[in-house]
């Protein structure tokens, strides 16, 4: 019998072109996010799933769907998937490491020069027919040469976002688990470190029960007044009111997020500031990217669905 998949969005490359006639692939028609009962439904009888970031795969959704062998997320991020209850129920998952690494490291640091140079700014001001020429004192932000650029997480992306750093002049500290190998100089450091000495700092931790909230009040006023925080990981590891009061009281000078705590919803309070910039989770957002990370979650699913290893597969710990 030919396996049957099922794909929770339309991918950037045409799934069933791409397995042929090795599986059915049954689509979600809508590019929006099905419910949990729709997408429950909509699943019935598959042995693999492509899931996105945004599908929360529960107990509940395992328990009702018992064909399940293998899903593949699409997303470096597997934080969405209950694994240990995969695991339990012999599901292997699979995510998109590696090929997301370089488009989410651009994405950070279009973050940091939009935010340093204060570009939403000056944007709007074009746009609104107010740029009355230039001023020796119009619209300066700080300069990257010579600052240092904290990273919580050093994995591939993190490492990737701190090796473009060399090229813009600053010195790199990190905090993480342990010493990653990296061919620049980057120093290890305690968390407090981290957020006192850093000038900006980027987060690429994964979201876990460890990282959920691990920049709050606190953690916000050890940092610098004229620091800039980067969130390009997991909306959840920053506590937003507490960011929001950061940036009311100048505690930090700036923020530039690509996630949300309560993703898709914003906080109001971070809606019209002029010092923060805000985008709409594109860190993996290159054509090429989404390509090849379509090609790796059907090819992981193909496998999982057919008795093969996948090439991606999560374990749970
Ligand atoms: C991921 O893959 O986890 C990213 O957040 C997608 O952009």
């Amino acid at each position: 019998m030919t396996p049957i998949l099922y794909l929770t969005r339309p991918l950037a490359i045409d799934a069933q072109d791409y397995l042929g006639e090795r599986a059915v692939v049954r689509v979600n028609p809508d590019d929006r996010p099905l419910t949990k009962t729709e997408l429950i439904e909509a699943a019935q009888g598959a042995q693999g799933l492509i899931s996105m970031l945004h599908d929360p795969i529960d107990v509940q959704l395992l328990d009702a769907l018992p064909k399940l062998k293998v899903i593949a997320n699409v997303a470096v991020g597997y934080n969405n998937i209950d694994v240990h209850a995969c695991a339990e129920r012999n599901i292997t998952v699979c995510n998109t490491p590696g090929v997301l690494t370089n488009a989410t490291a651009d994405i950070a640091w279009t973050l940091i020069l939009a935010c340093t140079r204060r570009v939403r700014e000056g944007e709007r001001m074009v746009r609104a027919d107010a740029f009355d020429g230039w001023g020796p004192n119009m619209l300066l932000g700080p300069s990257l040469q010579g600052k240092t650029l904290g990273i919580y997480g050093m994995g591939r992306i993190g490492q990737a976002v701190a090796h473009r750093a060399i090229a813009f002049g600053m010195d790199v500290i990190y905090h993480n688990r342990k010493a990653a190998q990296v061919d620049f100089s980057a120093q290890l450091v305690s968390k407090q470190e981290l957020l006192k000495r850093s000038d900006i700092l980027s987060l690429h931790a994964p979201l876990t029960p460890q990282t959920h909230g691990a920049f709050g009040r606190s953690e916000l006023e050890q940092m610098k007044p004229s620091a800039v925080l980067i969130n390009t990981a997991r909306g959840p590891m920053v506590d937003e009111a507490a960011l929001v009061r950061a940036l009311d009281e100048g505690t930090i000078w700036g923020a530039g997020l690509d996630v949300y705590e309560l993703e898709p919803v914003v906080h109001s309070g971070l809606i019209e500031r002029d010092n923060v910039v805000l985008l709409p989770h594109l860190g993996s957002a290159t054509m090429e990217c989404r390509q090849e990370m379509a090609r790796m979650a059907l090819s992981d699913a193909l496998a999982g669905v057919t008795g093969k290893q996948p090439n991606h597969p999560i374990v749970a710990n």
